[in-house]
């Protein structure tokens, strides 16, 4: 993990499969308490146009265990949102802070915050890509199953941001992935080729439209809302669109018998998620969602060089 140092993360595609399985394998012990890192007084800035809770309180708890500390850089609060350029922003918080972790809409935004910032730049969500998602939630399935190659995670609902980044990381893991999504959501093509040529240990990359077809006897299923970030107008259209792709007892009837449910959250209980699996058994959730905490931590301490 050395050779991440000053590295940003902009993409699942940026870390190779090797690189993603020595960060999860930190993050297992960071988790357990086997591994402790120091970075000293380091500062990570935020900067998030969108709403977020667990990514914002994850990164700044991370930090905060690493030694180090966070400041909130809110468009709103800042110049930014009067109009500074991006470009001279970056730069000027290049000077003050370590490291930046940014969560907006167009990933190009994010692309020009790397390409200006001297420091390492983490994707905090786009409109493309959640990475530090995906890699929570391989972590979680690697703690359920025990291991990650071959296994088949099922994703059912909108091909979005959060379906591109499971492909993408699946893909470097070693995991099928599955997509199961009404004709018109689908993932985007690109991303989809750019999973299938990542793949390692010939891990299978498919796009479906039938639901039930999407999770047959895989081990874990997952979904997210409907209506991302910046969709709000388009709920009741899709809605419509995604009736039948609710993730209920019926559909998870049909995968594995020991299969387990994901959400990145928040969800919509009764929409793409019914209340009784998002509470079932196989319900693995909150611990996807806390194990957001150790693999940011353990990003952080990469590309800040602490290892
Ligand atoms: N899953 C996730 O990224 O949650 P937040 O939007 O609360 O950060
Ligand atoms: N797809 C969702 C994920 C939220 C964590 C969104 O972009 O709003």
């Amino acid at each position: 993990l050395a050779d991440l140092k000053g590295r940003d993360f902009l993409s699942c595609a940026d870390f190779t499969a090797e690189q993603t399985v020595a960060l999860l394998e930190l993050s297992r012990q960071l988790k357990s308490g086997d591994r402790r890192i120091d970075l000293g007084n380091r500062v990570l800035g935020l900067i998030f146009t969108k709403a977020s809770t667990r990514t914002r309180v994850s990164f700044q708890v991370a930090m905060a265990r690493l030694g180090g500390q966070t400041v909130d850089l809110n468009p709103q609060v800042t110049q930014l949102g009067r109009g500074e350029p991006l470009e001279d922003t970056a730069r000027v918080l290049s000077r003050f802070c370590d490291v930046m972790a940014v969560r907006t809409f167009a990933q190009q935004e994010l692309l020009d915050y790397a390409h200006w910032a001297s420091i390492p730049v983490l994707n905090a969500l786009t409109d493309l890509e959640h990475p530090c998602q995906a890699m929570a939630d391989f972590l979680t399935m690697q703690e359920a199953l025990g291991s990650l190659t071959g296994q088949t995670l099922a994703y059912v609902g909108d091909g979005n941001n959060v379906s591109h980044s499971l492909m993408l990381c699946g893909a470097l893991l070693g995991v099928n992935v599955r997509i199961g999504c009404p004709q018109g959501f689908e993932p985007l093509p690109e991303v989809i080729d750019q999973a299938r040529n990542l793949a390692v240990a010939d891990a299978r990359i498919e796009v479906m439209t039938d639901p039930v077809d999407a999770v047959r006897g895989a081990q874990a299923l997952y979904t997210d809302v409907w209506a991302s970030m910046g969709q709000e107008q388009e709920q009741s259209l899709r809605e419509e669109a995604f009736r039948g792709f609710c993730l209920n007892e019926d559909l998870l009837a049909q995968a594995d018998p020991n299969a387990i449910v994901l959400h990145c959250l928040p969800a919509h209980r009764g929409e793409e998620i019914s209340s009784a699996v998002m509470e079932g058994e196989a319900s693995r959730i909150f611990d996807q969602a806390e194990n957001r905490l150790h693999v940011q931590q353990a990003l952080l301490a990469a590309v800040l060089g602490g290892l």
